[in-house]
């Protein structure tokens, strides 16, 4: 089959299936194509939860489609790519996070989405990368437990100077990868470019930004400001829809390490495959889903700025 008629066939396929088709903004630039809606990891487990299709095709990683299970436990989520994780996810477990609770018991842990469900079953409250500082402020608890990652939990920490906050050395190795040399080579060659970056970075990188925020944070600044170069501070995928809402303006990416190899790895065919048998299908205990809907229910509550 040549890629158009792959195409023309998932399309087929999410019709007589009744499916909504999900794709993160780090997927592929042919899977943002084909897909339904393209978004931020909470975002579209919103989406799948708030959709009336029986079935979720979620090209993403393992946590994302969890989510949408969690959040919409009647329908049938599909990951076109059972392989496909996330290594900062992987960094924490339920069972290390439990034996950390017991060394802090007067913390409130509050947990990234990008986590699995097991782990949010043992948090009291998630963030993402957009609303993290807004949830972590709304706790009344003086002591905060920032799970997994060590970056977006500095960032907090740094706006919430009363708080004591205790991170896990959790990471994201793509994010990790951007060095300072790179943003200062960028800001070399373009002078007049404003320099956007993701919350994953590291604090030495964070520093040199204009402004911080998540993936769909990233289509509004690039959107709403007058600048018309941007340095792009996270993964390569992001670049596509960029360039395709914002044509007359350029997109700086500074470092070729900016790539997410788990979010690479769905294809074409693994999404018409899917279609197909309507396998990997991605499922949670109840008993954890229950818990961890609580954590993300949470957060859901807490007023946007
Ligand atoms: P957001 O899309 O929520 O900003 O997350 C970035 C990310 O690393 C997802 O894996
Ligand atoms: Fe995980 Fe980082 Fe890849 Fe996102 S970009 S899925 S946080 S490894």
């Amino acid at each position: 089959m040549t890629e158009q008629e792959i195409k023309k066939e998932i399309r087929r396929l999410c019709d007589e299936r009744d499916a909504l088709l999900l794709a993160h903004n780090y997927q592929r630039d042919e899977v943002q194509e084909i897909a339904d809606i393209t978004g931020d990891s909470l975002g579209l487990s919103m989406e799948a939860a708030n959709t009336d299709k029986q079935v979720i095709v979620f090209c993403g990683v393992h946590f994302m489609a969890e989510s949408a299970a969690i959040l919409a436990p009647q329908k049938t989520v599909l990951l076109p790519r059972a392989d496909s994780g996330c290594p900062m996810a992987d960094m924490v477990t339920a069972e290390g996070l439990r034996d950390l609770k017991r060394q802090h018991p007067d913390a409130t842990v509050v947990t990234y989405v990008n986590s699995s469900a097991a782990v949010k079953a043992e948090s009291d409250i998630c963030c993402t990368s957009s609303n993290a500082v807004n949830v972590a402020r709304s706790l009344e608890t003086k002591k905060l437990l920032l799970v997994p990652d060590r970056n977006l939990g500095r960032y907090i920490a740094s706006h919430l100077p009363d708080k004591e906050c205790i991170c896990w050395e959790g990471y994201c190795p793509t994010h990790d990868r951007l060095k300072v040399a790179d943003i200062e080579q960028a800001r070399a060659d373009h002078p007049d470019a404003l320099f956007m970056a993701h919350p994953e970075c590291t604090p030495e990188i964070l520093e040199l930004a204009d402004h911080i925020c998540s993936t769909s944070g990233m289509y509004e600044y690039a959107r709403s400001s007058e600048a018309r170069k941007f340095i792009v501070g996270t993964e390569m995928g992001i670049l596509y829809r960029l360039r395709k809402e914002n044509p007359d303006k350029e997109f700086i990416l500074p470092s070729q390490a900016l790539i997410c190899p788990n979010m690479k790895l769905t294809n074409l065919e693994d999404i018409l495959r899917a279609l197909q048998t309507l396998e990997p299908r991605i499922t949670v205990a109840e008993e954890v889903r229950v818990r961890a809907k609580m954590a993300l229910d949470r957060m859901l509550a807490v007023p946007r700025d």
